[in-house]
């Protein structure tokens, strides 16, 4: 049983990559952000508006822990925020290989400038706000992965060759 994670900031293509990566791998496919609003009937929007940010990250604790019990290999793609909470990356290490998604402030902006279902990014400056986020959460992402893949100016056929290198000389 193999379980692979993709962790990163919004925007940095963990989604789109964890499909064609499980769908190369013949891997069940899994998006933690998707998880969630099919539990709970409702968009992230939403649950952020109704039940604010620490409801959310507390779902997010109990997705992985759901997923962790599932004897099944996959490809999971998680929430850019799911790695800050200290619970969440021993449940990630436990998990599987944690591949980090790296992306400059400037790759995300454009990737994400006209894309209004991201809650913390709907700030007079969403630019700043990605800077400030990236800052935070860099050393936590660089720390928890098994290796790191640097996606600015790359198709998205390159970065899912050198995950599958990268794959093949840690597993
Ligand atoms: C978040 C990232 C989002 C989603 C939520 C919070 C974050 O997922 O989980 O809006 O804190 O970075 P994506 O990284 O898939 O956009």
């Amino acid at each position: 049983m193999q379980k692979i994670i993709l962790i990163g900031f919004m925007g940095s293509g963990k989604t789109s990559i964890a499909k064609i990566l499980s769908e190369n791998m013949k891997l069940d496919f899994i998006d933690t952000d998707k998880r969630i609003e099919a539990n709970q009937n409702q968009s992230i929007n939403e649950i952020f508006a109704n039940h604010g940010e620490n409801f959310f990250r507390t779902l997010e604790t109990k997705t992985l822990e759901e997923i962790l019990k599932e004897k099944k290999s996959a490809v999971i793609a998680t929430g850019g925020g799911l790695p800050i909470r200290d619970e969440n990356q021993t449940l990630l290490k436990k998990m599987g290989k944690v591949i980090y998604l790296r992306a400059t402030t400037d790759t995300i902006y454009q990737r994400i400038k006209d894309d209004n279902s991201r809650p913390l990014l709907n700030t007079p400056d969403p630019r700043q706000k990605i800077r400030d986020l990236l800052e935070e959460r860099t050393p936590i992402y660089e720390r928890i992965a098994d290796f790191i893949i640097d996606t600015d100016n790359k198709p998205l056929e390159q970065i899912i060759d050198e995950i599958l290198f990268d794959l093949k000389l840690i597993c």
